[in-house]
């Protein structure tokens, strides 16, 4: 039997459509996770160098099974409110593929019931802002499916403030620069050195 090609085609586009234009809304996912983390209501962290426990379990409350589809869990850093104002950039938006909310990943996991425990140390390259932690499980297709936060639902309580990297460490930053310019330049000398030997 002759498939007609305009048939194919048409299938073809349908099928990249449904896939590009599905989507998960973060109002449609149930907070079925507990999540908390070290950093005290208002504490200064620094970036680079202080750390954070992040721990998640599943909230019990909820029915057995319901954790059934949770393939992983992943671990954000989210701007709060206050640092979104008039940056367009960490907007939040209810479509997750368009949140720009939690855009700093800070661990991925297999997804388990309980017992997980995590310290990360604050990249160097986290921008000064207020934040909190989010958790989201997503199933195998790599869909939310539910999450859990260390702020109310306002986002206003258990905020904590990086403070970036830039203004601190400079001095140290220029002197691993140069350092690293001083092993190029060393290296490229030594090869031309050897380039000459083995010219004689
Ligand atoms: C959230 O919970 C409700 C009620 O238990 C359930 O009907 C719904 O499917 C859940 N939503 C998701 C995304 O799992
Ligand atoms: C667990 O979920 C229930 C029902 O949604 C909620 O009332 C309770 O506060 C949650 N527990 C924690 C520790 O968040
Ligand atoms: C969690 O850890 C404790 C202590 O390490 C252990 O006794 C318990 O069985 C663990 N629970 C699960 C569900 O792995």
């Amino acid at each position: 039997m002759e498939v007609p090609a305009s048939f194919v085609v048409v299938s073809l586009l349908l099928s990249c459509f449904v896939g590009t234009s599905y989507g998960v809304y973060f109002s449609s996912l149930n907070k079925t996770l507990i999540v908390t983390a070290t950093p005290k209501q208002g504490q200064v962290l620094k970036a680079g160098e202080d750390k954070i426990t992040v721990t998640w379990r599943f909230n019990k409350t909820y029915p057995a099974g319901t954790d059934s589809s949770y393939k992983t869990i992943k671990i954000k850093l989210c701007y709060a409110p206050v640092s979104q104002k008039d940056r367009s950039w960490r907007k939040t938006v209810d479509l997750l593929k368009k949140d720009k909310t939690c855009p700093h990943k800070i661990v991925a996991r297999p997804y388990a019931a309980s017992n997980n425990t995590f310290t990360w140390t604050i990249e160097r390259d986290i921008p000064s802002a207020v934040y909190f932690v989010r958790a989201f499980a997503v199933n195998a297709e790599d869909q939310q499916v539910a999450y859990g936060q260390t702020t109310d639902a306002h986002k206003s309580t258990n905020l904590f403030e990086v403070q970036a990297i830039t203004g601190r460490h400079v001095s140290l930053d220029v002197a691993s620069i140069c350092f690293s310019a001083f092993s190029i330049v060393s290296l490229a000398g030594f090869f031309y050195m050897e380039k000459r030997k083995g010219k004689k």
